[in-house]
């Protein structure tokens, strides 16, 4: 923790012994949407009637459904199946035709300090025109459109736009390279791009629009673009004739009536490209109806949404948490969602006080990266401003630490808002794991107990459930509405990577332990999965990154412990001959990675070393790298280079029975 030389044992340890209590506030109880068992006992009774009731009240169906959960061909989940749904009609159409139709749906805080508000009618407006510009450039129903854009309110209109007329997008989020933007286009194999100019970041606008002519010159799939006018004047961009046209120039002339498609309840909604145990990104698959129910459900339960709730989640839309919980959850439930484009530091420190101070916000979701870093700049700047209109906090990425936890609710929740950890992936489309916050008593450090129908559980190498306080793997009993159906033309892998280490069960890829009280206590990824600053990054594309530099021959990254970002990154490199391992090539090593893959992936360290410790399988030994990196052994790690030390350590490390298996 802040001395980094916690090993995640001890770190499980202290949170093991975490005393303190948090039940919901009498106020808060009694206005709760849940506020008694009931939910999660209907749910065990009858785990098919529970869902198919909320489907049946809180969704719009073209058709209804013939069966709630196909489970006739597992692990491919079908749920609803012969119903006709829109995601799009349930997020924006029904809400005008009530007086929703002039609430704010979105609200939008620009970096610059403009800001936007569509109502819902704005919001269909917008929607059927872009969708009508989607399908004058030729976007048919299935056919894919990737977007690469900043925090702009005209990502989530494209979003909406796509699925009304049934072309699941994939989004990539502005960060990501050209390489990687590229990759994922020719995975999904889209047709159509949608990107902007530049995206205003601290102040300065970063370009979207260059990096995705640089992909778009090696995805043959792409026909045309679609280019958003944001930074303007500030970052003029080249146009290519017959392939890019300008958003407002199309909108200027689109069409206002587009009707939504009537779609399949198991017709694709999204790919949204995560990292894995392997080097390739996986597509994620998410489909419509299921995917409605769960994010439906859970931002109306977890987060507690009243009609007059301003909502805040921080998220990019690039991740997952955007896609579900800025867009589709609070959208489904006529909710009033909050956006902002830029850094929360920009131009101060408090910028995010400042915006909840600005539309008093009532409820805000974040991420305990975040939080970590509010905790290093001070509590002068939430200090500043007016937070009395919060009523609910969340966090969601990774583990919370019982400091951040606490810092949150004193400093931004001033002890009177109760604060959801909510534990779920990019996979699982949905929160699994989640106090309700008019119910469940929460403890720092714990995202508690399953939201009702989601069946969890804890167990051992062999596949027996753990007793309490004892360390698993987090597992899923029950398949659940907005699971992922299969990794984009890839049903084998989807297969291999969630259903075959324990047959029968989704393998989550989480390590935790349940304590007496049932809570679950999340500890992290137990695969080459490294989570930094709740992003998720793959162990393996970075060593294949590193290794693809002219310089390097082999190459071993680590997530080591970090203070602020949770895990940062070191890497282990053995160079070729004739290569001096000196600084100016660590660092070009680190801008090698961040311009391949992004720059959340540039290693933290480089460590320069002879050989890379192996098992006698030739498995490279993480847990020794991260001993090293962690400052366990080997004060002077520049000795690596020696090649007897690692020899050395390697030797010493087996014959004290600590080899990997
Ligand atoms: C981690 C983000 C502990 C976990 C929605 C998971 C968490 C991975 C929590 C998914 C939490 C997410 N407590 N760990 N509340 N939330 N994680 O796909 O390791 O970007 O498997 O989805 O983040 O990350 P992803």
């Amino acid at each position: 923790m802040s001395d980094g030389q916690v090993t995640s044992q001890t770190l499980l340890e202290s949170l093991m012994k975490e005393e303190r209590r948090f039940a919901p506030p009498a106020e808060f109880r009694a206005n709760a949407w849940v506020n008694d068992a009931t939910p999660y006992e209907e749910a065990a009774r009858d785990f098919e009637s529970f869902w198919a009731s909320h489907a049946e009240n809180e969704l719009h169906w073209f058709k209804p459904w013939d069966t709630v959960l196909d489970a006739s061909n597992p692990p491919f989940f079908k749920w609803f199946s012969g119903g006709e749904t829109n995601i799009c009609y349930n997020c924006v159409d029904r809400h005008t035709q009530s007086w929703r139709r002039t609430k704010a749906a979105i609200v939008w805080e620009g970096e610059p300090g403009d800001s936007v508000t569509l109502t819902y009618q704005d919001l269909h407006r917008e929607v059927q025109k872009f969708a009508n510009v989607l399908k004058g450039l030729g976007v048919k129903k299935g056919d894919r459109v990737s977007i690469y854009m900043g925090m702009v309110p005209e990502l989530p209109i494209a979003m909406l736009a796509c699925a009304r007329i049934g072309a699941p997008h994939s989004i990539v989020f502005g960060g990501f390279s050209a390489d990687s933007l590229r990759d994922r286009i020719n995975d999904a194999q889209a047709k159509v791009l949608i990107t902007q100019d530049a995206a205003w970041r601290r102040g300065k606008p970063g370009p979207l629009k260059p990096i995705a002519d640089q992909a778009v010159s090696q995805t043959p799939s792409i026909e045309k673009v679609v280019v958003l006018r944001r930074a303007g004047d500030a970052f003029p961009v080249e146009m290519t004739p017959q392939r890019d046209y300008w958003w407002h120039e199309l909108m200027a002339t689109a069409d206002r009536d587009c009707p939504c498609e009537h779609l399949d309840a198991e017709h694709p909604l999204y790919i949204l490209y995560t990292s894995g145990t392997t080097g390739k990104p996986k597509g994620i698959l998410h489909t419509t109806a299921g995917y409605n129910l769960g994010t439906h459900m859970t931002t109306k339960w977890v987060f507690d949404l009243k009609e007059d709730d301003y909502y805040w989640c921080t998220a990019d839309i690039g991740w997952v948490t955007g896609h579900s919980y800025i867009v589709y959850g609070p959208l489904s439930n006529g909710a009033t969602t909050v956006m902002y484009e830029g850094t929360p530091d920009y131009p101060d420190k408090d910028r995010f006080w400042a915006i909840i101070e600005k539309y008093r916000i009532n409820v805000c979701y974040t991420s305990p990266t975040a939080i970590r870093t509010f905790m290093k700049w001070g509590t002068e700047y939430p200090a500043r401003r007016d937070l009395s209109s919060l009523r609910l906090l969340g966090t969601v990425g990774e583990p919370i630490n019982p400091e951040a936890w606490m810092w949150y609710h004193e400093n931004i929740g001033h002890e009177k808002c109760p604060i959801v950890d909510t534990w779920w992936q990019t996979e699982t489309g949905m929160i699994l794991i989640t106090p309700l916050p008019g119910y469940v008593t929460t403890k720092p450090g714990t995202a508690t107990i399953p939201f009702p129908g989601v069946v969890a559980d804890i167990i051992d190498e062999n596949g027996e459930p753990v007793a309490a306080n004892t360390g698993g793997y987090l597992i899923l009993r029950k398949p659940w509405p907005a699971m992922l159906r299969t990794f984009w033309g890839d049903d084998q892998r989807y297969v291999a990577t969630y259903w075959s280490r324990f047959p029968g069960v989704y393998f989550t890829g989480d390590g935790a332990r349940r304590d007496e009280d049932g809570y679950y206590w999340v500890t992290g990824r137990v695969d080459d999965v490294v989570n930094v600053s709740g992003h998720r990054l793959s162990n393996i594309e970075i060593e294949s990154t590193l290794v693809a530099h002219p310089a390097v021959a082999e190459a071993a990254t680590i997530g080591r412990n970090d203070a602020i970002k949770g895990q940062a990154i070191s890497a282990f490199v053995v160079l070729k001959a004739g290569n001096a391992p000196t600084e100016a090539l660590k660092k070009d090593l680190r801008d090698w990675v961040a311009q391949k893959i992004s720059p959340i992936a540039r290693p933290d360290d480089i460590y320069f070393s002879a050989d890379l410790p192996k098992t006698r399988s030739a498995k490279i030994m993480r847990r020794l790298l991260r001993d090293i990196a962690e400052g366990r052994i080997l004060g002077d790690t520049t000795t690596l280079t020696d090649p007897g030390v690692v020899q050395e350590i390697k030797q010493r490390y087996i014959t004290e029975g600590r080899e990997e298996g």
